[in-house]
C-alpha cells in the first residue's frame, strides 16, 4: 500500500511572548493560520525506515523531523518503524512557516494509517509536541490559538477566507537565535489576549529581535504595508514576511506593487485554509 498526503504551511497572525520560562522556552499566546503552500509526502510499506527528500539543502539523516516522528510514533505504539517515505519540499526551511513541523505532523497521520494504528488525536498531539512546539497545530489546521510553547492548541472557528502574499527571503533564520536576542523577562504566570480570534493583537513580539538580526526583514514588512496589506507581519521567527489581503485580485495587485525586496526573494500568493480544507489536504489517501 502507498499513501500520499500534503503538509500545509502556517503563518502566525499574532504572536505574543508572555515571558521566559524556567525550562528555557518562552510562554506564548499565538494565533496560527493554515495557508495553502504545501509539501507532499508518500508512505509505503518497507522492511526498514528510509526517507528520500528532493531538496538537497534539507538534511535527510536521522535528525530529520520526519524520521524522528516515525520513530516516536512507532515507540508510542510499541512496534518497529517500517516505512519508505518520500518528501517533496515546497515550504522553505528556516522560513517561519512551520515546514519541518508540518512534515512531522503529516508523518504521524500517514504512518498511523499505513500501520493501521488507531491512536487518539491527543496522543498524536503529545508525541508531536515532544518533537517540536509547532507540530500539534498541524494536526488541527484552520485557525487556532497556540498556548504554552505553542503546542497547546485551542481550535477557533474559521475566519473569513483571505489571500496571503508570502515574501520568502533567500536566507533562513534560526529560531533559537531570535529567542536569545529577545532577552525576554521571566514569565510571571499571566495570560495573553482574551478568547476569540478577533481579539488577537496585530503584533509579533519576535519581529524586533529578528529585524535587528536581519534588517532586510523590516524593509520587506514595510514594502508589504506600502503595497496595501491589511496586516503585514513576520511569520514566527522568520524569515518569511506575509501580507493579508481580502481576496486573490487584491493580493495579486499588492504583489505587483512590491518594491525593494532582497535579491532572490520568492513571492507566492496563497489562500488561507479553513479547518476542513486543511484536514482534507493532510488526510492520507491511496496513491495511484
Ligand atoms: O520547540 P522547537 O524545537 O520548535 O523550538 C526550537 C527552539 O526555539 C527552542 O530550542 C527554543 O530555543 C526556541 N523556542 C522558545 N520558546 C518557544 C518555542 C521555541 O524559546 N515557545
Amino acid at each position: 500500500m502507498k499513501l500520499v498526503a500534503e503538509a500545509f504551511a502556517k503563518v502566525n497572525r499574532s504572536l505574543v511572548v508572555l515571558g521566559k520560562r524556567p525550562d528555557g522556552y518562552h510562554e506564548l499566546d499565538t494565533l496560527f493560520q493554515a495557508v495553502g503552500l504545501t509539501d507532499r509526502l508518500t508512505f509505503e510499506e518497507s522492511d526498514g525506515l528510509t526517507l528520500d527528500v528532493d531538496d538537497p539543502s534539507i538534511p535527510a539523516g536521522a535528525e530529520n523531523l520526519v524520521l524522528r516522528a516515525a520513530r516516536a510514533l512507532a515507540e508510542a505504539a510499541g512496534i518497529r518503524p517500517r516505512a519508505a517515505i518520500t518528501l517533496e519540499k515546497r515550504i522553505p526551511s528556516g522560513g517561519g512557516l512551520g515546514g519541518g513541523s508540518a512534515d512531522a505532523a503529516v508523518t504521524l497521520l500517514g504512518l498511523s494509517a499505513l500501520w493501521k494504528l488507531d491512536l487518539p488525536l491527543d496522543l498524536l498531539a503529545r508525541v508531536g509536541g515532544a518533537l517540536g512546539s509547532d507540530v500539534p497545530f498541524f494536526l488541527h489546521g484552520g485557525t487556532a490559538r497556540g498556548l504554552g510553547r505553542g503546542e497547546r492548541i485551542e481550535p477557533l472557528p474559521d475566519l473569513p477566507p483571505q489571500a496571503v502574499v508570502l515574501v520568502m527571503p533567500p536566507f533562513p533564520v534560526s529560531t533559537p537565535a531570535v529567542f536569545r536576542r529577545l532577552e525576554a523577562p521571566a514569565w510571571d504566570g499571566r495570560g495573553g489576549w482574551a478568547l476569540g480570534a478577533g481579539d488577537a493583537p496585530d503584533r509579533n513580539d519576535l519581529e524586533p529581535a529578528a529585524e535587528a538580526l536581519f534588517p532586510a526583514l523590516r524593509d520587506v514588512r514595510e514594502a508589504l504595508e506600502r503595497a496595501g496589506a491589511a496586516r503585514a507581519r513576520l511569520s514566527g521567527s522568520g524569515s518569511t514576511v506575509f501580507g493579508l489581503f481580502p481576496d486573490l485580485a487584491a493580493a495579486t495587485e499588492g504583489a505587483r506593487r512590491l518594491e525593494g525586496l532582497p535579491a532572490g526573494s520568492a513571492v507566492r500568493i496563497v489562500p488561507t485554509l479553513s479547518r476542513e480544507e486543511s484536514r482534507s489536504r493532510s488526510a492520507p489517501r491511496r496513491a495511484e
